[in-house]
Parts: C-alpha cells; structure tokens; sequence
C-alpha cells in the first residue's frame, strides 16, 4: 500500500506531482470540476493503477486531460464541429469523444478498446500547471471510490483513497463542482449530449448554432452512465418540499432545509456546493435525505442527473 503524499501547488511540488507520474504514480489534482486521479496516459500499467485504486469493477474509459487544444490534436481527429466547440469552450468543462488517432500511443485501457477517446482541456491553474510540467496525457476519473460522491475538495480525495494512491495536490475546493459535459458526434458530424455537466446545454446549442441530441437510441454510448453513481450512505427522497419524520432535508432556494444548496437559488453556487454537502450528509450519518425541487436548466439539468443517479437503486 503507498503511503500518500499531500502535496502543495508550490513549484517544488507540482515537479514532485509529475515527477510521480512520470514514473507511473497515481496523483490526485484538482480541476475546475471535481478532483481528478491523474496517471499517464500512454503507461498501461500506470493505468490499470488507477482502476484498482477506485476499485472500479468493470473498465470503463477514462478522459484524458491535456493542457491546450494544440495537444488534444495529437490524439484525436478534429471534426469541424469539435473544433467549433473546443474553441468555444476550452479550457473549460466540456469533454469531446472524438475518433482515436493512430500511433497517439494511448493505452488501450484508457478507451476500454473503444476506437474514441474522451479529451479535456481543464480550466485550472494547478490542472495547468502540473500538466504543462508533466507534458504529456494524463488520463484521469474522479478521485472518488467506485460509485462513491464524487470529490471537489482534498480531504474528500483523502478520506476515500488515502493509502490506495502516491500523491494529492491540495488546491482547495473546486469551482464548478460537477463534471464535465461530454459530447461525441455521429459520422455525419452531429454533436449528441452524453453526459451534462459543467457546461449548460443551452451554451453548447447557442455555439452549434443547431440542437444539441441526446445519446438515446443512437449508436454512441457512454459506459457506465446507467450506473448507481455519486450515492452517499443514506437513501435519497428527490422533489422533497419538506422533510418527512427522520428525514434530513437538503434545501434550495425557497425551500429552506437543514442545510442548502443555495439559500437564493443559484444554480451555479448549487453546482459547487453539491458534492460537498453530500459528503456532509454522509459523514453526519444522515439515513434518509429529502432534496428540494432543482429547475431543469442550466447548470440544473447536470445537478438533477447526479441526484437521480444518487437516488437510483444501488447495484
Ligand atoms: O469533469 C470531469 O470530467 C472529471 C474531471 C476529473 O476531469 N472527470 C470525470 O471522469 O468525470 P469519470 O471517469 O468519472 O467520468 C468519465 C465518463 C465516464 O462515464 C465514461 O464512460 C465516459 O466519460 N467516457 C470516457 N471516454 C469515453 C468514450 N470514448 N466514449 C464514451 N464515453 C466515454
Ligand atoms: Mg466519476
């Protein structure tokens, strides 16, 4: 078992960060969305490091994170409307799943075997730095357990990995708080949403210029996106305008709670504080948990699909 290092964003430290990658450690970073388990991309071995230190039971792909969009063409193919897209938003939290260029020396338990590879430009200033000194892929999930709330705070990363990986970087609480919006495309160039995320659907449609599909009944899957996912202890009540007896109830806006997501209904403070106030629920005990009303736009559409997944029967 290592021994895990907690590391500052100091110079000294993000060299010590890639230094560890380099020789096929596991480093937890921050991000603008939650925390990452980063290794290198292109180590098999570094790879499957990660897998068994989330104790994720099946090889789902992960997204590798590069610093700029120039590295992201070495190992995806372009289309015109990624690059509409990239430009739009990178840095920033959006993944694209684009066609695996050949010879990109991806391992091939980044992609589970898939011919697409998920790709991100972090908007961060310690993703950005560890990146540019490591200066290669950095292949990276969330830094939670398998099915476990995901972390957007160290000690989150800590207490659920703590002795399972070689290093944390410690950059504070993460900004935006939910991951990424992932979007592949169809042959004929058509963007199809297969996860919300950071990035509202309504920016992506306004830069498409057209509507943006959803990956149902399309040939496009995202592994692992039916699972029971983010799921504290405690069993959720979503829709809850108040708490039923021995109920904890998670407020938003209007509705008050015994804590909140956001007391004035922003969906943005609401995004960041997700995570946070679900791994409080989970270390305050908390057995059942009622969760206001979350409008369905915006950052919401990304809030409301944690919660039902959180809220789904565990496996
Ligand atoms: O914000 C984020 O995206 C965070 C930070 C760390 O960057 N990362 C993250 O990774 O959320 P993870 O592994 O927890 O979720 C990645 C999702 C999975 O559901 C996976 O199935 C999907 O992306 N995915 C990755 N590569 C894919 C591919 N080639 N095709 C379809 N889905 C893919
Ligand atoms: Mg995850």
């Amino acid at each position: 078992m290592p021994q895990t290092r907690l590391l500052s964003a100091d110079a000294p430290d993000i060299a010590a960060a890639a230094a560890l990658l380099a020789a096929g450690g596991r480093v937890a970073f921050p991000t603008e969305t939650v925390y990452g388990l980063g290794a290198d991309a292109r180590n098999d071995r570094a790879v499957a490091g990660i897998f068994a230190a989330k104790q994720r039971p099946s090889f789902n792909p992960l997204i590798v994170h590069v610093a700029d969009a120039a590295a992201v063409r070495d190992l995806v193919e372009m289309s015109p409307e990624a690059a509409a897209l990239a430009a739009a938003f990178w840095p920033g939290p959006l993944t694209l799943v684009l066609p695996l260029r050949q010879g990109s020396g991806i391992a091939p338990l980044v992609t589970a075997g898939l011919t697409t590879l998920g790709v991100r430009v972090p908007d961060h200033p310690i993703a950005q730095a560890l990146l540019r000194a490591y200066a290669g892929p950095v292949a990276a999930p969330s830094a939670n357990l398998s099915g476990r709330i995901s972390p957007t705070e160290a000690t989150h990363v800590r207490d659920g990995l703590g002795g399972r990986i070689e290093a944390i970087v410690d950059g504070g609480s993460c900004g935006v708080g939910v991951e990424s919006t992932i979007v592949g495309f169809d042959a004929d160039g058509t963007a199809r949403l297969l996860r919300p995320g950071g990035i509202p659907i309504e920016a992506i449609e306004a830069a498409l210029g057209t509507a943006l599909l959803t990956a149902k009944g399309a040939g496009i899957t995202a592994p692992g996106q039916m699972e029971s996912h983010y799921a504290p202890r405690g069993q959720l009540r979503l829709n809850a305008t108040e708490a039923r007896p021995g109920e904890t109830l998670l407020g938003f806006g209007p509705v008050t709670g015994d804590l909140t997501l956001s007391a004035s209904g922003d969906l943005h403070e609401a995004a960041a504080a997700l995570f946070r106030q679900l791994h409080a629920l989970d270390a305050s005990g908390a057995a059942r948990i009622a969760v206001a009303p979350i409008p369905e736009h915006g950052l919401g559409r990304a809030i409301n699909d944690r919660l039902r997944r959180a809220a789904a029967p565990r496996p």
